[in-house]
């Protein structure tokens, strides 16, 4: 070329920025662009072609935050590349096949610098490959003989974790796919394989009525992504997909349990400069983004609030169901006169009463000289049960006992239990803790007494002095649950599932039953031979409390 020619007016890069542009335009990390843009690749290729073989995706992860140690491949069995679509469109920046074709999800034409953006990647299609060893020494592809289809690999320069490897995860799991999933140990091994990883793995969504013409909303209750040994639980995720396929997704708020799925429909295309999506596909922009951003502040707003109802003194004002204050599991005995015994592997024994409380919350305590006390909250019931679980009686005289704190007589030592249970219930916190729980108007009534006779039951069976709150669970599987929260314990019970008994008496015995298995949670965690035997235990222990108060508990249902 001499200076008298002209020059042809066309942009052209030089091949170290591709790197540049190709994560400049990412704040995440590489492997969760690579994943989502090779799996797009593939399904829009899969669709092209026609086949119903599915889409591998193999990853390698051998370990915490290895140095390039990770590698990602994606193979298809789709239309594959000829040798102009390889030149003209896939190592053209910015260009696409997909422009005028409805069903695939094409983007801004750079797959190619996301892959480039590794220092070590291998493609192969149909009968060519190429490699970045080739691409660096600036030959050509080679021939060599493939299937149908397309495989990519691609080693992702870097240090990779593990959270980055959830986020390729959500990209999969997430999108409206049915691939092969494989992830590898250091040697190559399978540590985990899901033959059908996909959105449909996780369950059936609910599409919300928010949804407009333009954003599908639904939503779709906390999962396990990626199987019991390798995966985790994910929770809180607002993902925006477009065509089933996951653009990004974010982490909202741990105490949300919901993924909200966002399925826009652009209405302008990638090109264009007002498309709904940013180049990085981080970022939703123009209207649908209000919507997004409005829908995800509400959503989580309620649902955060509703597990602080818990903190809240007032009822929610649609409910009846605010039975809870923090309650305290207590054991009622009757007092006969002031001579105690106490139920230990040598039989009977009598107590030597060392001293006899009232305390600011009412109860009485009575210490033995041993060291060994018990808590009354209401001294008319025959039996007691101690901390251990063993059985005691009292033959208590009441009258001697009110002289021996202060007090007149004994209806006068009664009225001031009573005065000071009282100040104590006013003061305390609603302890109420409602999980993901609604329920029709017609529901609402039978709800509320059995959230109320299920307070009632545990306060009497449960361990003596534990201090709890109460509250209701919605959940297929789940009849109740010992949770905590706030560093507060909460007993919450599925109504659902206690209504389903066909009359009083069995919701009685099941709340029963039911409490003695959630009581049993504080000392075993999984359901095994010792839970059963310390359930058993349980179950003895308050068998009498049960005879004896199963009367009230049935009429509170009535
Ligand atoms: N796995 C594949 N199988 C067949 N063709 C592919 C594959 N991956 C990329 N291509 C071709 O390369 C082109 C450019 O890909 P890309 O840069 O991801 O842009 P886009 O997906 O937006 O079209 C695609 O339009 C397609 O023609
Ligand atoms: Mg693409």
């Amino acid at each position: 070329m001499t200076d008298q020619e002209n020059v042809r007016l066309e942009v052209t890069i030089d091949p170290r920025l591709v790197p540049i542009i190709g994560r400049s335009q990412y704040s995440s990390h590489p492997l969760t662009i690579v994943t989502r843009e090779l799996l797009q690749n593939a399904i829009d290729a899969s669709k092209r072609q026609g086949t119903t073989k599915q889409v591998a995706v193999v990853i390698k992860y051998p370990g915490y935050g290895v140095e390039n140690g990770v590698t990602i491949t994606v193979l298809d069995h789709g239309d594959g590349m000829t040798p102009n679509i390889i030149r003209d469109k896939f190592f053209k920046l910015g260009a696409t096949s997909k422009e005028d074709d409805p069903e695939s999800v094409g983007g801004f034409g750079i797959a190619a610098a996301s892959i480039l953006s590794n220092d070590e990647w291998a493609i192969r299609t149909n009968d060519r490959v190429f490699t970045s060893q080739d691409y660096r020494n600036g030959a050509f592809t080679r021939n060599k003989r493939f299937r149908q289809g397309t495989s990519v690999f691609v080693r992702i320069t870097g240090r990779t974790y593990f959270t980055d490897v959830v986020k390729a995860f959500q990209m999969i799991y997430y999108s409206d796919v049915d691939v092969k999933l494989a992830i590898l140990d250091e040697h190559g091994r399978k540590k985990f394989y899901d033959p059908h990883a996909g959105f449909r793995s996780l369950g059936e969504p609910q599409r919300l009525p928010e949804s407009t013409a333009q954003c599908e909303l639904s939503i779709l209750p906390k999962v396990r992504i990626g199987g019991v040994e390798f995966g985790y639980d994910d929770t809180g995720s607002d993902i925006v997909r477009i065509g089933g396929l996951v653009q990004f997704a974010n982490r909202s708020s741990n105490e949300r349990q919901t993924n909200l799925i966002f399925d826009i429909k652009p209405d302008h295309k990638p090109g264009d400069l007002n498309y709904e999506l940013s180049a990085s596909r981080e970022e939703i922009r123009g209207p649908i983004s209000e919507f997004v951003s409005k829908q995800i502040s509400h959503h989580t707003t309620n649902a955060i609030s509703s597990l602080k109802a818990v903190l809240e003194p007032e009822k929610p004002k649609d409910a009846r169901l605010t039975p809870g204050k923090m309650a305290t599991g207590t054991r009622l005995v009757r007092f006969k006169s002031f001579k105690a015994e106490h139920w230990s592997s040598q039989g009977w024994q009598e107590i030597d009463v060392q001293s006899v409380e009232l305390t600011e919350t009412g109860n009485l305590i009575i210490t033995s000289k041993s060291g060994l006390s018990w808590k009354f909250e209401d001294p008319t019931i025959e039996s007691a049960i101690d901390r251990d679980g063993q059985a005691i009686e009292f033959d208590l005289d009441v009258n001697r006992l009110a002289q021996m704190l202060g007090f007149g007589s004994r209806s006068e030592l009664r009225s001031e239990m009573r005065k000071r249970k009282e100040q104590k219930s006013q003061n305390a916190a609603i302890a109420f803790f409602n999980k993901n729980y609604t329920c029709s108007a017609e529901e609402l009534e039978l709800h509320t007494k059995i959230v109320e006779t299920w307070c009632d039951i545990l306060q009497q069976i449960a361990p003596m002095g534990e201090s709890f709150g109460i509250g209701v669970i919605k959940s297929a599987y789940a009849e109740a649950e010992r949770t905590n929260y706030n560093g507060d314990t909460f007993y919450l019970i599925n109504p659902f599932s206690i209504a389903e008994e066909p009359d009083i008496e069995g919701m009685v015995a099941r709340l029963w039953l039911t409490a003695c298995h959630e009581i049993t949670h504080k000392e075993a965690w999984t359901h095994d031979e010792k839970f059963t035997i310390l359930m058993g235990r349980h179950i003895a222990d308050t068998t009498k409390t049960f005879f004896l108060q199963q009367k009230k508990w049935i009429r509170m249902l009535q």
